[in-house]
């Protein structure tokens, strides 16, 4: 038998120790909570990606009656990035929710479904995705998608 240990390192930065460009792209996806459509659960979730040329593309959750064919804030931002600026790298991704009010005290991490997409982003570009989790008590900044995701699926697998 065999035992392996997967390590993640996140950092918590309170806001006012980010640089000041993390502040903008997390202010960014904060705005994006207000374009959010959640009248079923009333979790307004914002998401804002910043591209290799400087670019920053906001998104919200949009939901459904149906529930399933709503779409979460991360994936409305990330796809509609690259389908208007195909040719630009996924650079960053900050995350924000507004809950009963206010911002959740909690980081907003993204779920299964989107960690996935994020490493289809890492995988398209070849750039580890940047990522930064605002919570009102502090925000988890992680430099790739796979500190969320261990023992990723990848097209690597398919090769192996
Ligand atoms: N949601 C997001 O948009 N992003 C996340 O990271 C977590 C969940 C949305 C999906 C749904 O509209 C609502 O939040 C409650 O799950």
């Amino acid at each position: 038998m065999k035992e392996i240990e997967i390590v993640s390192k996140v950092k918590i930065y309170g806001y006012d120790e980010l640089p000041a460009s993390d502040r903008e792209l997390v202010d960014k996806a904060k705005e994006a909570t207000q374009t959010s459509y959640a009248p079923y659960s009333k979790f307004r979730v914002g998401a804002a990606t910043r591209l290799e040329d400087g670019t920053i593309v906001t998104g919200s959750n949009q939901e459904n009656s149906a529930f399933p064919s709503g779409t979460c804030a991360e994936r409305t931002a990330l796809f509609y990035a690259n389908a208007r600026y195909p040719e630009q790298s996924v650079k960053e991704l900050a995350v924000a929710a507004f809950n009963h009010g206010k911002f959740t005290t909690m980081p907003t991490p993204p779920c299964g479904a989107c960690r996935q997409v994020i490493l289809g982003m890492e995988e398209r570009y070849g750039r580890p995705v940047r990522i930064l989790l605002y919570g009102e008590d502090g925000t988890y900044v992680m430099d790739s998608v796979k500190a969320l995701l261990p023992l990723q699926f990848s097209g690597e697998n398919m090769n192996g």
